[in-house]
């Protein structure tokens, strides 16, 4: 099966060609720089840069690709959560396009597709837990297999990748954050003491990272030279924790807190499902060095393995989008040109044509 899939949901303009469950070709188009001068995405502005991008795009994939658009079994699209305006950009053009060729159109949940994204590198071992940690999720799942998978927990607040990038502007690092903060991390041992590990103590497998924001905002707001002077570019920024100890022993502390609540719900996710083989990490924090290392050891300690994607299919892209558009088509399941894009905050419903679907979400 030869599936087109289409990512716009946030600030990441994605094409890919999925062939048979491998990557044959893909582009992306990033607006970091952007929307790095406003400290963080602008809604208006990343829909109109998506119109602008999302055609020259796919004129390129195509002319790079060994196959063109008429051969074509199917079209993915990212149809939510994300920001909505950017979400009907690629919804638009997908359905015109499906149209237009007279293929199946399936519209994928952004979050599963994260999930599933190491399925395109490995193979899957089920049952698994996954553990989606992104700029605006951090969830637990159980997956019974690639279709089939249950919420077991989310934020309350903030989510993993939000704490990182309000702790970057914090302390005046380039947006986004979190890759920085990793890097200048690395500089330094972390003072497990400096920082709270908030929402732990309870039995539950939800997540609330708000506190520790704060808590790094109370030691910056006492201590201003912690803070770069002024925003400047990222091996620059990465210079300033290289010469101010203060500041990379700081980003070790945060980065070790949220590393250890991740690990600690991990742990019991673990715990409370002991069928589970595999461990997957999933989203743009799953690149983060020292959450990598420490699912290192909970994968160990706990019997099970761990699949971590590599850095280019942990943040968003178009071939996550085709992988499970691909498996969603090959299984029956499609949409017709009603799908509706889904805005963050709502749950993606189990609307597709085929009445099969057996994944159930808890939102
Ligand atoms: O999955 P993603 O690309 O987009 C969403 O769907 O949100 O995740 C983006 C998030 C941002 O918050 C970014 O700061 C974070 O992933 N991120 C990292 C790292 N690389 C990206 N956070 C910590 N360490 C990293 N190395
Ligand atoms: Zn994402």
């Amino acid at each position: 099966m030869l599936c087109l899939g289409i990512e716009t949901s946030c600030d990441e303009t994605a094409v890919a060609l999925i062939q048979d469950g491998k990557i044959l070709l893909e582009k992306i188009a990033s607006q970091v720089e952007m929307h790095g001068v406003f400290g963080g995405v602008v809604p208006e502005l990343a829909s109109r840069e998506h119109l602008r991008v999302l055609c020259p795009l796919l004129d390129q994939l195509f002319s790079d690709a060994p196959v063109n658009l008429k051969d074509l079994d199917g079209i993915a699209v990212a149809r939510g959560p994300g920001l909505l305006g950017s979400l009907l950009v690629g919804v638009g053009l997908a359905k015109g396009l499906a149209l237009s060729l007279n293929v199946k159109l399936v519209g994928v949940d952004h979050l599963k597709a994260h999930l599933l994204a190491v399925g395109l590198e490995q193979e899957i071992p089920f049952p698994a837990i996954g553990l989606l940690v992104s700029g605006g999720h951090t969830q637990l799942y159980f997956l019974r297999s690639p279709l089939d998978m249950n919420l077991l927990g989310t934020t309350l607040d903030d989510a993993a990748g939000e704490a990182f990038d309000k702790v970057g502007k914090l302390l005046n690092l380039p947006y986004p954050g979190g890759s920085v903060i990793d890097r200048i991390a690395a500089l330094a041992q972390p003072n497990t003491k400096m920082f709270p590990t908030p929402y732990v103590d309870n039995q539950n497998l939800d997540f609330s990272f708000s506190g520790l924001k704060t808590a790094v905002a109370k030691v910056v707001g006492g201590n201003q030279e912690l803070r770069l002077p002024e925003l400047r570019g990222l091996d620059e920024a990465v210079e300033f924790g290289r010469s101010h100890p203060a500041t990379a022993e700081l980003c070790a502390s945060f980065n070790w807190s949220v590393a250890e609540v991740l690990k600690i719900k991990v742990k019991r996710a673990l715990q409370a499902y002991p069928q589970a083989r595999t461990l997957i990490l999933a989203g743009g924090v799953a690149a983060n060095s020292m959450i990598r290392r420490t699912m290192y050891i909970v994968g160990d300690e706990s019997k099970v393995k761990l699949l971590l994607p590599s850095p280019g299919l942990c943040t968003d892209n178009a071939a996550m989008i085709a992988h499970l558009g691909g498996l969603l088509l090959q299984a029956g399941f499609e949409h017709d040109l009603t799908l509706d894009a889904v805005p963050r905050g709502r749950a993606v419903p189990n609307d597709f044509l085929s009445s099969q679907c057996g994944s159930s979400v808890r939102q």
